[in-house]
């Protein structure tokens, strides 16, 4: 295995595909309102994705068989879309997209909600939001990987929430999950070093109650907080620079 670096026709690849699955977050806000199904979301964002050219990564992988992942509320990852999950007035969740343009693959997620949400789930989604900042300005040519995590468990800490530390962000571009894992707990100077080239996801989950989580035995995918409180995340693709990094699914200019 190994990290890989990429040649700059590759890096071009991977931007395209990673603002390709941006731009699917931005167009998808345009549908979401109480009494719209998970199902219903995800069929548009297929649509959308082949429409430009692309294939969602997740369709057939591993055998999910939906476009994206949407996970409301208590579900920290890989919410299986369905006609029975109905988003409703209050829910907050998250929306999880992969494509792949021209072979190369771009990953995202962020959050949503619905009409007006509880002060706690707002400084959930505020903290988890800021998680995923302080650990992009950890990268850098020569810095730690587990620099990452040190800082987003710290900041996760103080704020008396919990970092979920058993899904990763990971390499990504030519492949869905590459070398190396990211973890968003970690220590100090700890993991491989950062070189210029290399493309990787930071993607924290955050809980408002226990780290734990548990895989439903129902569809063998849906991760829900084992106390079921509340769970956001937010995700990004970025590339190290010669100078520091550059946000590869940022379609908004945030970065
Ligand atoms: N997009 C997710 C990630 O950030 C992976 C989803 S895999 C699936 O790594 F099979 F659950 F869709
Ligand atoms: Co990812
Ligand atoms: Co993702």
């Amino acid at each position: 295995m190994g990290i890989i670096i990429k040649t700059p026709e590759q890096i071009e690849g991977i931007r395209r595909s990673s603002q390709l699955a941006g731009n699917t977050l931005k167009m998808i806000e345009g549908y979401i309102k109480d009494g719209v199904s998970t199902e219903y979301l995800d069929k548009i964002i297929e649509e959308f994705i082949r429409d430009n050219g692309a294939i969602p990564a997740t369709l057939g992988y591993n055998g999910y068989t939906k476009s994206s992942c949407i996970s409301p509320n208590e579900v920290v990852c890989h919410g299986v879309p369905s006609p029975d999950v109905i988003l409703k007035h209050g829910d907050i969740f998250n929306i999880d997209v992969t494509t792949i343009l021209n072979g190369y693959y771009g990953d995202t997620s962020k959050m949503y909600s619905i009409g007006e949400i509880s002060d706690k789930a707002q400084q959930l989604i505020d903290a988890t939001r800021h998680s995923l900042t302080l650990g992009i300005q950890q990268v850098f040519p020569g810095n730690y990987f587990g620099n990452i995590g040190f800082i987003i468990a710290r900041y996760i800490q103080m704020k008396g929430y919990s970092v979920v530390y058993e899904y990763c962000g990971h390499g990504v571009g030519i492949n869905f999950h590459e070398d190396p894992q990211v973890e968003h707990s970690a220590r100090r100077n700890s993991g491989p070093k950062m070189q210029p080239g290399m493309t990787f996801t930071i993607e924290p989950m955050i809980n408002e109650g226990k780290p734990r989580t548990k895989v439903d035995k129902f569809d063998g995918w849906t991760a829900r907080t084992v106390d079921g409180k509340l769970s956001a995340q937010f995700e990004h693709t970025i590339l190290v620079t010669e100078t520091g990094f550059e946000v590869l699914t940022d379609v908004d200019n945030e970065y």
